[in-house]
């Protein structure tokens, strides 16, 4: 996700201006519309991370509703992309764009460049943002702009030559909100983006003379565009095709296409750098997924965090994987759950995991491993050609090679104040049914009759089988019922 657009070093610095005081009503929801998740990352945490790839300087958040929470939800952001420094600035009341602007002003240095972004427009590739800093050059207004066939509620592109008229190329004279267009502004299909580049030292001075005389008694950031034309300073319009990038979130259904369109488009590099999904439409990556060659992914399955996939990986529909290596030539079947979280699973080359399966964080599996239907491992080792097939649990243990570990088998680690270690050997068989008390070694070799439960540690090629011991009555009557009176 970080990585850095070419052309940083040659240009004035970037300074970053994050518009997020806004209120969000249309979510309908107590969380401050800005940490609203799209593909398992906060809405603004998208905008911070692209400032992160512009090589920003400094980066101003301005908040406002919901400001202890977006504050809170920044400081932690701040730590991952630390290369700018963050500085929260509150506009209370939220008087518009060129009110908002006007607080971030005293925390921004003149001789800079202001990208000016919004929190709840997730979207916006650093790429386009560079094209958008070049054509600020530094010392021109630049906006970025979008034809839509429905720009109803945007801000209007007027530019010289009868922009009435429609599509006309010229200067840029003016951005007039919809509120306030006439008729024939309203004819023109090219919109603000709400996004632009503009010289730090101007924009402080265009700031500094805005009013709230218009339709929505706003202070309105657009308003500086007449400024700099009055003053001889070129504006230019940065026009891109893509509306996804400048499309901004005011409603879950707004945040659910913008999800789509993100995951699409992950989809797409996917099948680009050769993996086969079964349908890029059912794929959700929240996080990052590294795929090796020929890996085919099933529909239905979820990636979250860091997830690589190893050469000749197949992950089987309806899968949940969170933070995990998966190595080359393993197999996930349906319906397996992995997450790694903080330590993070591994599984090892040629393993078959699932169906049904759950790795919990820190299961290391190794080559070969077979891991079935309803076993769960939890911050355990198991070394190569390991098996736990069916209904098990093998928790803070460590596991030799070729350890056949039986149905129903349970490492039990917790005493109920303490987690401890189970250590089964190589080559030992458990048997089905078995309760290994923590802490316990299974010597190698050894085996372990089914049923038993376990407590003292065994001997290297032992049999153990500690359970009730079978007797049998022969020719035994079960009890009959009385006959009715
Ligand atoms: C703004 C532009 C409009 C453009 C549109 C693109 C202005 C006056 N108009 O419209 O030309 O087409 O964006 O979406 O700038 N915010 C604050 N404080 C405020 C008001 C807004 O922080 O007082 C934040 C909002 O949270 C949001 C962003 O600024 O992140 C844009 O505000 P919004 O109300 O969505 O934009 P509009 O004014 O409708
Ligand atoms: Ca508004």
């Amino acid at each position: 996700m970080q990585g850095k657009v070419e052309g940083a070093g040659t240009r004035p610095a970037v300074d970053v201006v994050i518009m997020a005081a806004g209120k969000g009503t249309r979510m309908k929801s107590r969380l401050p519309k800005v940490l609203h998740q799209l593909a398992g990352r906060a809405l603004l945490q998208h905008v911070v991370d692209t400032a992160g790839e512009l090589m920003a300087r400094k980066v101003v958040a301005i908040t406002g509703h919901g400001a202890m929470e977006v504050e809170a939800a920044l400081a932690s952001m701040a730590g991952a992309t630390a290369e700018f420094t963050l500085q929260c600035v509150r506009q209370e009341p939220q008087l518009g764009t060129g009110h908002a602007v006007q607080q971030a002003a005293p925390a921004l240095a003149d001789d800079g460049m202001v990208v000016v972004l919004s929190g709840d427009v997730p979207l916006t590739q650093a790429n386009t943002l560079m094209h958008l800093i070049k054509a600020c050059g530094g010392d021109k207004l630049a906006l970025l702009t979008l034809e839509m066939t429905n720009p109803a509620g945007y801000g209007r592109i007027v530019r010289a030559g009868g922009s009435a008229e429609g599509g006309a190329e010229g200067a840029v004279q003016a951005i007039v909100e919809h509120k306030d267009a006439t008729d024939a502004q309203r004819q023109i299909t090219e919109i603000y983006s709400g996004i632009m580049a503009v010289p730090a030292a101007q924009l402080k001075r265009w700031l500094a003379r805005l009013d709230n005389q218009n339709a929505q008694g706003e202070f309105y950031l657009t308003d500086i565009v007449k400024f700099a034309v009055a003053d001889g300073v070129a504006v230019v319009g940065y026009k891109i095709d893509d509306a996804v990038q400048v499309a901004g979130v005011n409603s879950p259904v707004q945040l659910a296409e913008l999800e789509r369109a993100y995951q699409l488009r992950q989809a797409r590099r996917l099948m680009e750098e050769g993996v086969r999904l079964a349908d890029p439409a059912r794929i959700d990556v929240r996080g990052d997924l590294l795929c090796a060659h020929d890996v085919s992914i099933d529909v239905n399955c979820i990636f979250i965090g860091q997830v690589s996939l190893g050469e000749g990986v197949s992950i089987g529909a309806h899968c949940v994987i969170a933070n995990a290596v998966i190595e080359a030539g393993a197999v996930i079947h349906p319906f397996t759950h992995i997450d790694g979280e903080k330590m993070g699973v591994t599984v090892g080359t040629g393993a078959l995991i699932g169906p049904f399966a759950r790795l919990r964080p820190g299961a290391r599996l190794g080559a070969e491993v077979h891991i079935g239907n309803f076993v769960e491992v939890k911050n355990s080792t198991l070394a190569a050609g390991a098996k736990a097939n069916h209904l098990a649990y093998l928790g803070d243990a460590t596991v030799g090679e070729r350890v056949n570990y039986g149905a129903g088998s349970i490492t039990a680690n917790y005493d109920g104040a303490n987690k401890h270690r189970t250590v089964i050997e190589a080559d030992v068989h458990v048997g089905s049914n078995c309760v290994l008390v923590a802490p316990v070694t299974i010597g190698a070799g050894g085996t372990v009759g089914g049923g038993s439960t376990i407590t003292k540690s065994t001997e290297p090629g032992a049999l153990s089988v500690a359970r009730g011991r079978q007797i049998s009555i022969a020719n035994w009557a079960r009890p009959k019922k009385a006959p009715k009176p």
